[in-house]
């Protein structure tokens, strides 16, 4: 049993997504013996640039371009075997050396007919639009997913007896009989809604396909949460990767949109089977302004040039479906919050460079709700939508800042923008990032 030394330290996104956790990750993967992803599937698409040549993850974690670094799959991961098998691919066709890759037994598989259940229930909720009110009730809208089957997965996972996890692809009879039920339930709900016989699912294909996946898996399963536990005992340390992002936790965010796991730090506790006294430092990865992806309110979103100008100098289209992301100002009313609920004891700005060019950077310090100003997040999906941001605005620089490395060399309205930051949020930013290289970094002392 591991002592109580924290020898553990976490990387996670204090917004809603693509904060550049990946380029972070890697960055301080090399100082640790273990990266760690204990949320989220495929769903996340987390970029790694080195040396110009760029790195697109989904299910490998961040770490695996550090060799001799454990890159783990925790149990609270949901695995789609077929996408991380080609993504195991595409690394080795590149060079990169997968051995260290290990994924948990206990995370819960992605199925063929999960993807196809979230689309249905996008399909269904979408007659809407992705966000928007509807005439009737002005609630039911599509969530805007990623349609990566990662909401039907996890729900599964809750389920219990509908649950297929990555230890069973090893065990051909059990997969084989859970398949015969579970096959006949989904099938009996897609006939409810589409054409009879336009989805069907057959558990003897199904059971052929994920035997011949797992067999390539098993050399990579194992119970991850002693193997973290052996890490910690040999006086090693472990860097937690979070993927999506606090805003879009279950419990803390924006609900109803927000992803199915704990996707704040809270997560990694239950997500790997670390416990929480090993946590010492949590680094929170903010951009520089507001990005966010699908549907659900975003308070500070622009919809004139100036976003516009954003999302191309940030070239904020996603990593994992290509949608262009929605642009808006730095909201610190939920940076303050996300920060609060994952517990971040340093802040990363990240994407500063993108800002340089404007003349005026506006900060949201409050919000306008129906019943008068507040000063404190409003964790509700719907509530939030009614919140008019009251704005700060501070002087923009124009320099650019991509070939900086030293904070005191940032134009003084960069430092006074982050020094609003750490002062609004009570966190210090500890890091600055001015680019996607791994190069492009800015440490402070
Ligand atoms: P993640 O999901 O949090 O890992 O973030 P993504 O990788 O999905 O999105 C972040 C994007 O910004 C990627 O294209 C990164 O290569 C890029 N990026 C990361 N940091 C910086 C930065 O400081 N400046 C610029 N211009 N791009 C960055
Ligand atoms: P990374 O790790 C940005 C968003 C989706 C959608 C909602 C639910 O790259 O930061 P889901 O497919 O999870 O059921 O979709 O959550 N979302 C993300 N947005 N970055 C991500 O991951 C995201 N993961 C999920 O766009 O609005
Ligand atoms: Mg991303």
């Amino acid at each position: 049993m591991s002592t109580c030394t924290k020898n553990a330290s976490a990387v996670v996104g204090l917004q809603w997504g693509d904060e550049g956790k990946g380029k972070l990750v890697d960055l301080l993967a090399p100082q640790f013996d273990a990266v760690v992803r204990y949320n989220g599937g495929a769903n996340a698409g987390h970029s790694v640039v080195v040396a110009g040549e760029r790195y697109s993850l989904h299910l490998v974690p961040s770490g695996i371009l550090s060799p001799g670094v454990f890159a783990i799959v925790g149990n609270g991961v949901v695995v789609d075997p077929e996408r991380l098998l080609e993504e195991v691919d595409t690394l080795e066709s590149r060079g990169v050396d997968t051995s260290k890759l290990v994924v948990s037994d206990r995370a819960h598989v992605v199925m063929p007919y999960h993807k196809e259940e979230d689309a249905l229930r996008e399909e269904l909720l979408s007659s809407s639009g992705v966000g928007e009110k509807t005439e009737s009730s002005g609630v039911i809208a599509a969530i805007g997913t990623t349609k990566r089957g990662i909401g039907p997965a996890y729900a599964d996972k809750v389920q219990r007896a509908t649950a297929i996890r990555v230890g069973d692809l090893l065990r051909p009879e059990i997969l084989r009989e859970k398949l015969e039920m579970i096959c006949s339930m989904k099938n009996a709900i897609f006939a409810a809604f589409r054409p009879c016989g336009t989805t069907c699912f057959d558990p003897d294909e199904i059971t052929e396909k994920m035997v011949e996946l797992g067999s390539r898996l098993k050399p990579m399963i194992q119970d991850t949460a002693y193997l973290l536990d052996d890490v910690r005992n040999d006086g090693g340390t472990i860097l937690f990767e979070g993927a999506n992002a606090t805003m879009l936790d279950v419990d803390h965010g924006t609900f109803p949109y927000v992803t199915s796991s704990n996707s704040s730090a809270l997560g990694m506790g239950p997500g790997t089977g670390v416990p929480p006294q090993a946590i010492g430092r949590i680094i929170g990865v903010v951009k520089a302004y507001s990005t966010r992806v699908g549907g659900g309110p975003m308070p500070t979103e622009l919809f004139d040039e100036v976003g516009d100008a954003i999302r191309v100098r940030g070239r904020e289209f996603g990593t994992t479906t290509g949608r262009p992301r929605r642009v808006g100002w730095l909201d610190l009313v939920a940076l303050k919050y996300a920060a609060m609920i994952s517990g971040a004891t340093e802040l990363c700005i990240t994407l500063l460079d993108v800002l340089s060019g404007e003349e005026e950077l506006k900060l949201a310090v409050g919000y306008d709700m129906p019943n008068g100003r507040v000063d404190r997040f409003v964790a509700d999906g719907y509530a939030l939508a009614d919140a008019e941001p009251v704005y700060e605005t501070m002087s923009g620089f124009s320099q650019d800042i991509t070939g900086v490395r030293q904070f005191d060399e940032l134009p003084a309205e960069a430092k006074a923008y982050i020094k609003r930051i750490e002062e609004f949020v009570g966190v210090r930013v500890g890091i600055v990032s001015v680019g996607p290289d791994r190069e492009q970094t800015i440490i402070r002392d």
